[in-house]
């Protein structure tokens, strides 16, 4: 005898890891024009804001909010540069800083930028198809697609973490990744900064 029942119910979800769909569920997406203050060079964003590429989408599952429960979401962030710098995500800390988080990577070649809001430690690591990245707590978190590709991953977190942007968006990443010879490299914003106004000087 089969017992049919509503998969979600069930707590099954079917997703599709080459676009980052998850079924019946909308996806949020981000543009340049949503995004544009978190990079470096302003010129090459005006630039490319004639086209207002997309730049990630993201679609979450928080059905769950009891005590102990879990939320995940995939990210799909496309490749692509502003001027030097690698398209990224806008990054947020958790609401609930002590809360961390898991990234499995699906598809593509990245990196995170993690930074400790207690001590300032920055750090920037690989994120992979067949990789995963553990985000401790207090620790602030960017996505950023260094390959040609789309980068896609799963993020799994506690119900209660939550997300703060406003304390991310205010201060922005003192690391970036930005292309040189070719290559990705991880460099000091205020250093990238001062490359810039030389370029542009
Ligand atoms: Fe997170």
């Amino acid at each position: 005898m089969t017992h049919l029942v509503e998969p979600t119910r069930q707590g099954v979800l079917h997703y599709e890891p080459t676009t980052a769909a998850i079924e019946r569920r909308a996806p949020a997406e981000r543009r340049l024009r949503d995004v544009q203050a978190i990079f470096a060079d302003r010129l090459a964003c005006q630039s490319l804001l004639t086209t207002n590429p997309l730049i990630y989408r993201v679609t979450q599952v928080e059905d769950h909010n009891g005590e102990g429960d879990i939320h995940y979401g995939i990210g799909m962030l496309m490749p692509g540069k502003v001027g030097r710098e690698y398209f990224m995500t806008k990054g947020h800390i958790h609401a609930w800083r002590p809360a961390a988080e898991v990234y499995i990577g699906l598809r593509g070649r990245g990196m995170m930028l993690l930074e400790d809001e207690r001590t300032g430690e920055c750090l920037a690591v690989e994120l992979t198809a067949n990789s995963t990245v553990y985000v401790p707590g207090y620790t602030a978190h960017r996505t950023v697609n260094v390959g040609d590709e789309p980068l896609v991953y799963w993020g799994v977190l506690s119900s209660a973490a939550g997300h703060d942007y406003g304390a991310v968006a205010e201060r922005n990443f003192r690391l970036v990744v930005v292309e040189k010879d070719g290559q990705p490299v991880v460099m000091e914003r205020v250093d990238f900064l001062a490359e810039l106004q030389g370029a542009q000087a």
